[in-house]
C-alpha cells in the first residue's frame, strides 16, 4: 500500500512514493530541474501560473511512476503541501482568473496596515495572532480595488495548494490552518473572522468550505487520474502550507519542538500550547496541524523571504552556474566573519521580521583587494543564519525557546557552514533527518485516510541522519561576527 504526497513549492514541484507500512519513501521526483520562474513585472510584485504547478506535478508523478513497478491502483491517498499565504482565483466555471499572487508579493503591505489600525492592533492581535500585513486576505483586498473586474466575477479565492486539491477533486474546501495563514482565523472563535470580512468588504461565499486538515477532502476525479496517470477514487487526506508540514515531516507536533527549513525562504516553527503572538506581527502564529478547540496548538513562525534565493543569485549572476556543492566548499575555505564582509539577504519582498520593510539585499564592508568569492559565498550564508539568530530572539520573547532545532538534510542545511554557525550563534544542537516535505504530506495522507492510527505511528519510521553540536572554540568568533552584522541591520532599519 502506498501513499503519495505532493509538495508545491515557489521553485519546484516535488513528489514522494511512500510505502504506507515501512514509512519509507521509495521513489520521489521534481520538476522543474532548474528554479522555477518567480515573475516580477514591477519591483516588490511576485507572481506565477497556478497551470505551471499543475504541469510541473504532471511530470513529477509521471517521473515517480516511471521509476517503480506497482500498480497506482496501490496508491491509497494522496496529500499535499504547498508555499503559503499565495492567491489564487477562480470564476464559477473553475477557471483561474489571473496569475497567482505569491507569498512574497509585497503589494498588498499597505491594505493589510490600513486593516491593522482600522479593526485596531490590539483586537488583531488577540484574534488573529498577526497583523494581516501582506497575507492572502491583504492580497485579495488589493485586487478588489484595483481589478474591480476580476475581482466581481471571482467565486472563489484559494490558496496555491487549495487549487491543485481543486484539479485533483474537483473541489474547492480549505482548513483552518489555511485560512489562519490568510489571516482569517479568529483564534478566539475558533472560526472565520468577521472583522476581517467587515473591515475588507468580502462575502464569506467568497471563502472555501472549511474542511480539518487531516480529512477525506475530495476524491480523485478521473479527468486528473487520466492526465496523472493514476486511477479514480483517491483520497485526498491532507493539506498543510509548506511550514505546518515541514514541522509535521519532522514530528514536530507537541509544545517546545522546533522545525526549520532554509530553501527559497527559511524559517524556523516552534509549537506553543499558548495563543501568543508578537506585538510588532515579526513572527507569525498560525494554525498547526493538530490544533483542535480542545487543544491548541499554535505554530509560531519566523520567516526570512530571502535564504535559498540568496544563493540561487550568487550562483546564478555571479558564480558561473557552479554546483550549490561548490559554493558550499568555497564559503568554508574563509574563516569566521567573512573578513569583515556582511551580508543583509532581503531581496525577496517584504520581510515580516522587519515589519514588512523592504530594505532589498545589500553587501556592506566589500573591500576589492581582499574579498572573493568565496568571501561573498561565506558571507551570504553567514548573513541568512544571523537573520534566523535575529528572529528567534523575538521567538524567545514570545515563549519559543529553542533546545533543539529539527531539520530535513536538504537546501542550506547540506552546507557545513550554514548549519555550523547555526548551531554556534543559537548554542543550540541541530538534528538532520531524513525527510522532506512531500515524504511528510504523503504521511499526512496516511493519518487522514486512518491508515495510521495517530502521528507516533506515522512518525515511528523517521531517520535522524545527523546531529551538529555547538563548538565551543568558535562561539566567540561567531558571536563577534553576528554583534557588526546586527550593527548594519539596525542602521539600515533605524533602530
Ligand atoms: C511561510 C512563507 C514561505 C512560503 C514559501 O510563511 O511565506 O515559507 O510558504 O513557500
Amino acid at each position: 500500500m502506498y501513499l503519495l504526497g505532493i509538495d508545491i513549492g515557489s521553485s519546484s514541484v516535488k513528489v514522494a512514493l511512500v510505502e504506507a507500512q515501512k514509512g519509507v519513501c521509495v521513489a520521489s521526483a521534481f520538476y522543474p530541474k532548474q528554479e522555477a520562474a518567480i515573475l516580477s513585472v514591477k519591483l516588490g510584485w511576485a507572481e506565477q501560473h497556478p497551470e505551471s504547478w499543475w504541469n510541473y506535478l504532471k511530470e513529477s508523478v509521471a517521473d515517480v511512476c516511471s521509476q517503480t513497478r506497482i500498480s497506482p491502483s496501490d496508491i491509497k491517498a494522496i496529500g499535499i503541501s504547498y508555499q503559503m499565504h499565495g492567491l489564487v482565483l477562480v470564476d464559477k466555471n473553475k477557471q483561474v482568473l489571473r496569475p497567482s499572487i505569491i507569498w512574497c508579493d509585497s503589494r498588498a503591505v499597505p491594505y493589510g496596515n490600513k486593516a491593522f489600525e482600522h479593526i485596531g492592533s490590539e483586537k488583531c492581535l488577540s484574534h488573529l495572532l498577526n497583523s494581516p500585513g501582506n497575507f492572502t486576505a491583504a492580497k485579495l483586498a488589493w485586487v478588489k480595488e484595483n481589478e474591480p473586474d476580476i475581482f466581481s466575477i471571482t467565486d472563489k479565492f484559494m490558496l496555491p495548494g487549495e487549487y491543485i486539491a481543486m484539479k485533483l477533486t474537483g473541489e474547492i474546501c480549505t482548513t483552518p490552518s489555511g485560512i489562519s495563514e490568510g489571516i482569517a482565523w479568529d483564534f478566539i472563535q475558533n472560526t472565520l473572522s468577521q472583522d476581517i470580512l467587515k473591515e475588507f468588504g468580502f462575502s464569506s461565499t467568497i471563502f472555501p468550505e472549511i474542511k480539518p486538515t487531516f480529512s477525506i477532502q475530495g476524491l480523485l476525479t478521473a479527468t486528473a487520474a487520466q492526465e496523472l496517470g493514476l486511477v479514480s477514487g483517491i483520497p485526498i487526506s491532507y493539506r498543510a502550507g509548506d511550514q505546518p508540514n515541514n514541522a509535521l515531516s519532522l514530528n514536530v507536533f507537541q509544545p517546545g519542538e522546533v522545525a526549520a527549513t532554509a530553501g527559497t525562504s527559511g524559517v524556523v516553527y516552534g509549537i506553543s500550547d499558548k495563543v501568543q503572538y508578537d506585538k510588532r506581527s515579526r513572527v507569525n502564529s498560525f494554525v498547526h496541524v493538530n490544533h483542535t478547540s480542545k487543544q491548541t496548538r499554535i505554530g509560531v513562525m519566523l520567516c526570512i523571504n530571502g535564504t535559498g534565493i540568496l544563493n540561487a543569485w550568487l550562483r546564478k549572476q555571479i558564480m558561473n552556474g557552479i554546483s550549490y556543492h561548490e559554493i558550499n566548499q568555497l564559503a568554508a575555505t574563509v574563516a569566521i566573519g567573512s573578513d569583515g564582509l556582511c551580508v543583509l539577504p532581503y531581496g525577496n519582498g517584504a520581510e515580516r521580521v522587519l515589519e514588512n520593510k523592504e530594505i532589498q539585499a545589500g553587501f556592506h564592508g566589500l573591500s576589492f583587494n581582499l574579498h572573493t568569492q568565496a568571501h561573498l559565498a561565506r558571507a551570504a550564508q553567514e548573513g541568512i543564519v544571523f537573520t534566523f539568530k535575529y528572529g528567534m530572539d523575538i521567538m524567545q520573547q514570545v515563549g519559543i525557546t529553542t533546545k533543539v532545532i529539527r531539520a530535513g538534510k536538504a537546501n542550506m542545511f547540506l552546507s557545513p557552514v550554514f548549519t555550523q554557525t547555526l548551531a554556534n550563534i543559537c548554542e543550540t544542537s541541530i538534528e538532520l533527518y531524513d525527510t522532506d516535505g512531500a515524504i511528510g504530506a504523503a504521511k499526512g495522507a496516511g493519518i487522514g485516510a486512518g491508515i495510521y492510527k495517530n502521528e507516533q505511528e506515522a512518525f515511528a519510521s523517521l531517520q535522524k541522519i545527523e546531529t551538529i553540536d555547538p563548538k565551543k572554540t568558535e562561539i566567540a568568533a561567531t558571536k563577534a561576527a553576528y554583534l557588526s552584522w546586527e550593527n548594519i541591520l539596525k542602521k539600515q532599519i533605524n533602530e
